[in-house]
């Protein structure tokens, strides 16, 4: 174990930095935390930098300013944009430590018509598919006519969370797909779109963390992703999280492992793409048999709120490891305590919503962790700044009462417009083994 403690910039402002800033300084090897931006809640945690995470160069002055040694990235869009490439390549930046894949590795959540084809050269299970661009556009609508519904539509590129379309109709799914080729909805997002077979089943979060050879996995979570209670309603980032996932029993993550998790790190591995950081393989379970329906390149959010608190390993000790390739030596302890978080959102979110409204009541909570999402400091006052605004996160001997702490909790924060999901965790009333 290294004494030296680590000077830590963390890039990000959301929820899932403000749990990892929490987990980290958890750490005794954990040195001077900087955000970058941060938010609210970060604070509490480390120093704020006003430096946007695709500002490279500024970051580069950060990193140089405050000697430090490990860079963890937080969201997908500096990854895929390559910062890791651009630390490596840079005399003054190569010694640090970054958490987070190469550029090329990165691709497996910033083209989707790269993760399929990564999926299919190894075997791993996952929805049939074709892709499309301007070149064979009619060959996509007579495949779409043809084509069982509903039918998935994707665009190849980052499209912050609005690419997929499910269309229940063909005359729906050829109008998105016009909308993203033709109309550039996504601009070159959408110039490439993978067409894909709906798979039917319950969604979870598995998450690994590699050195490029050896993994860990951390506790797997579910999200939940619609607005509405019962799972409906418009798509978000999602509205709340639970760990564990009671159907994620032994034998399917059996299958998990051996199906998907190894043949990705061994794919990566066998096609010398650098990559040491988080995998999050976001999974279907159809008949009792795990689909991967989406590569992630980070850490998820909200899955992150719950992941870190069950996480029971020092953080810094394991980004260490991931650097020396020795995280086969790494044992990952998952605390048997069940973890729940309820996301309060902004009125009206996922479409239009005001900021700057005035939080109160968060002094008041007592038993839960508090991540901050969208917050920001305006004078003496934390104020709203985003649609997803506060995380609120309990533990408990099962997720039904770790969830009914984040409620009772919840229940005393306020702002105008504040609106949760009463629902989280619906659907696992007994408790947890
Ligand atoms: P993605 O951005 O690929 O994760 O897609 C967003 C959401 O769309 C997923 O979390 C699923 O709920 C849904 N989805 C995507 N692909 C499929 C599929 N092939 N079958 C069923 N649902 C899907
Ligand atoms: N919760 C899903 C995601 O982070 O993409």
């Amino acid at each position: 174990m290294s004494s030296k403690k680590q000077n830590i910039l963390l890039l990000g402002g959301g929820g899932r930095e403000c749990a990892i800033a929490w987990k980290l300084k958890n750490s005794e090897q954990c040195g001077n935390l900087y955000l970058s931006p941060g938010n609210a809640g970060t604070r509490e945690h480390g120093t704020n930098l006003p430096i946007s995470v695709g500002d490279f160069a500024g970051i580069k002055s950060a990193c140089l300013e405050h000697s430090i040694d490990i860079l963890f990235v937080g969201p997908e869009d500096p990854l895929v944009a390559g910062i890791w490439d651009f630390v490596k390549g840079d005399e003054a930046l190569k010694h640090i430590i970054v958490v987070g894949p190469s550029k090329e590795g990165a691709q497996l959540e910033g083209s989707k018509a790269f993760s399929k084809k990564f999926m299919e050269r190894h075997n791993i299970p996952t929805a049939a598919y074709r892709e499309f661009t301007a070149d064979n556009y009619a060959e996509g609508e007579e495949y779409i006519k043809k084509h069982s519904l509903p039918v998935v539509l994707k665009a190849d590129g980052l499209a912050a969370g609005k690419g997929v379309v499910i269309a229940e109709s063909t005359g729906e799914a050829i109008e998105a797909y016009r909308a993203m080729i033709q109309d550039r909805q996504f601009g070159d997002a959408s110039s490439k779109v993978v067409i894909e077979q709906f798979l039917t089943g319950i969604e979870l979060s598995v998450f690994a963390f590699t050195d490029g050879s050896n993994y860990v996995l951390l506790p797997e979570a579910k999200d939940y992703k619609r607005i509405g209670e019962g799972d409906t309603g418009l798509n978000t980032g999602g509205m709340g999280a639970i760990s564990p996932v009671p159907f994620a029993d032994k034998t399917f993550m059996g299958k998990v492992i051996s199906r998907i998790v190894e043949p990705t790190i061994n794919g990566l591995k066998a096609e010398k793409i650098t990559y040491q950081g988080f995998i999050f393989f976001g999974l279907i379970k159809v008949n009792g048999e795990p689909y991967v329906i989406e590569y992630n390149c980070r850490m998820g959010d909200p899955e992150t709120e719950v992941v870190m608190p069950r996480l029971v390993n020092d953080l810094v000790d394991m980004i260490l490891k991931m650097q020396e390739g020795k995280l086969n030596e790494v044992t990952v302890q998952h605390s048997k305590q069940a973890a729940g978080t309820v996301m309060l959102v902004s009125g009206g979110y996922p479409g239009d919503y005001a900021k700057g409204k005035v939080m109160t009541g968060m002094d008041k909570t007592s038993g839960s962790l508090l991540f901050h999402a969208g917050t920001a400091v305006k004078g003496d006052d934390v104020v709203t700044s985003g649609g997803r605004v506060l995380a609120v996160t309990s533990y408990g001997d099962n997720i039904k009462s770790a969830l009914a702490k984040s409620y009772e909790n919840a229940a005393l924060i306020n702002y105008e417009g504040v609106y949760y999901r009463k629902d989280i965790g619906w659907e696992f009333e007994t408790p947890n083994p």
